[in-house]
């Protein structure tokens, strides 16, 4: 079939009748052989782990690097540079440049959560599919926007929810979606709690000049002016509400993602995934002072009623399960404390899974969803990726959905944004998950938004 040009197959196809439709995607510049040109922003920590990831996937070629540090920007070229063994590899400084550069076909975004919105409409709207980091949004008014923008300019999404590409979290996913612990009632997620100094900073350290090698306005971006300080910079960025969403919001795109992955089959959950929400939140939380350096919520339990009567509770691990509702099952996997991971529990037994484990009231069906996936019996079998990166890059081709669009990592981390809310009004609200807003409370919807530093625009 080499030899045969478009030309030559439409003839082919008048002479032997077949369809005269031919997508454009064959030949042209989706034809699945081209390479797709990918642009990244954001090369600290994430970013420079995506970066070995997308360097390793054949089908795609990394242009060009965008950062406002200069250091962490020539790292990143040079690490392209070396993969490909030229100089080929492009440098931004301005993520609106990378967007615009019209030999890019899709952007992988790495930046703090405060920079996710904009890049990321702005990406869409010039038609390049999206590589987004978890949490997806700063706010739920941000997510709304992603969505509608993505869905809009018909986009590939993929979310850095890359568990949904591992097989423990697939196969406890699809325990519960095929029914092994019957109707769920309750889902528990244990997520890191307190401050992690991730660059030994201490939290404390003075405001100060910005490195000269940082554009620390673009760094800044849409969120508050604030000095520049070690402590709110790289990696710490996380730990303060001007730039991002503690432990809380750092995990919900990990294990409550998964949580609403195993309740996506309204037939024992209250799927679908990508339209799933509670009815109703309360929250508590321990908030450091608000001026403090670090001033994310340190400690915190919600709890929220999902339809179907699904209970979940979202908590620190290793704190007390006690003072759960009646409901509250006694059974393994741990009877006393909340675990890192999500555990759902159904009439018929339970699931846990986490990095590294995944459990079950009845051990023989570990081994009965393997086989069962291998020999394709289950009736909801769910997408085996082939890597979260190469699931993205085939999806660019074919266009399906991926495994994380940008919809259910939407939904995924609605939880902690409401959370936050109920938190800070002590109050229980109720949510509308198809209106997304809340019910009668002007006050709680007010704060699902956040005004951007000009002259940033939503
Ligand atoms: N999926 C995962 O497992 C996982 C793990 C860690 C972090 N993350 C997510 O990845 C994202 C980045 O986190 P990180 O820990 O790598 O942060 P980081 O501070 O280490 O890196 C962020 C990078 O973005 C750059 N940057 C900031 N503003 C920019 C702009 N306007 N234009 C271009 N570059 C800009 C910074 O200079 C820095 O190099 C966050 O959303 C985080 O939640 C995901």
């Amino acid at each position: 079939m080499n030899h045969l040009t478009r030309r030559n197959l439409i003839k082919y196809a008048a002479a032997v009748s077949l369809p005269l439709f031919l997508p454009s995607r064959v030949f042209g510049d989706d034809a699945p052989s081209k390479k797709i040109n990918v642009g990244f922003i954001g090369l600290g920590w994430q970013g420079g782990s995506n970066l070995d990831q997308f360097l390793a996937v054949a089908d795609c070629r990394v242009l060009a690097v965008c950062d406002v540090d200069d250091k962490h920007l020539a790292g990143g070229a040079a690490k392209v540079n070396k993969k490909y063994g030229d100089e080929s590899c492009k440098k931004y400084q301005d993520f609106r440049d990378l967007i615009n550069d019209p030999d890019i076909d899709a952007v992988a975004i790495n930046t703090p959560d405060h920079w996710h919105s904009i890049p990321a409409i702005m990406a869409a709207n010039a038609k390049k599919d999206i590589f987004c980091e978890k949490p997806l949004s700063h706010t739920l008014a941000e997510g709304i926007a992603m969505v509608e923008a993505s869905t809009r300019n018909k986009r590939v999404w993929q979310t850095g929810s890359w568990q949904r590409s591992q097989t423990s979290f697939r196969h406890a996913a699809q325990l519960v979606q095929n029914g092994y612990i019957g109707k769920v009632f309750r889902v528990e997620v244990g997520l890191p709690g307190g401050h992690n100094d991730f660059l030994k900073l201490g939290k404390d350290t003075q405001d100060g000049l910005p490195p000269a090698d940082v554009d620390y306005e673009q760094w800044i971006g849409p969120a508050e002016m604030m000095p520049f300080n070690p402590s709110r910079f790289h990696k710490n960025w996380r730990w303060n509400y001007n730039t991002g969403g503690g432990q809380l919001m750092d995990w919900v795109g990990h294990h409550v993602d998964i949580a609403h992955w195993g309740l996506a089959n309204p037939a024992f959950g209250c799927g679908p995934d990508d339209a799933i929400g509670p009815l109703d939140i309360s929250a508590t939380m321990s908030f450091p002072d608000p001026k403090a350096t670090w001033n994310t919520a340190t400690d915190y339990r919600i709890e929220c009623r999902y339809p179907q009567d699904v209970e979940m509770i979202i908590g620190v691990n290793g704190k007390a399960r006690a003072g759960q509702q009646g409901s509250a099952p006694t059974a393994a996997p741990d009877p006393e404390k909340l675990r890192n991971g999500t555990v759902w529990f159904g009439d018929k037994g339970w699931v846990y899974v986490s990095r590294g484990k995944l459990e079950a009231s009845n051990k023989e069906w570990l081994k009965e969803i393997r086989e069962r996936e291998q020999k394709g019996t289950l009736e909801v079998p769910l997408y085996k990726s082939p890597g979260h990166m190469q699931e993205f890059i085939d999806s660019i081709k074919s266009r399906k959905r991926t495994l994380t669009p940008v919809e259910v990592a939407h939904r995924s981390q609605t939880p902690g944004h409401l959370a936050l809310i109920a938190a800070r009004l002590g109050t229980k609200l109720q949510w509308d998950s198809k209106s997304q807003s809340f019910v009668g409370s002007p006050e709680a919807n007010a704060m699902l938004s956040k005004k951007f530093r000009a002259p940033w625009k939503l």
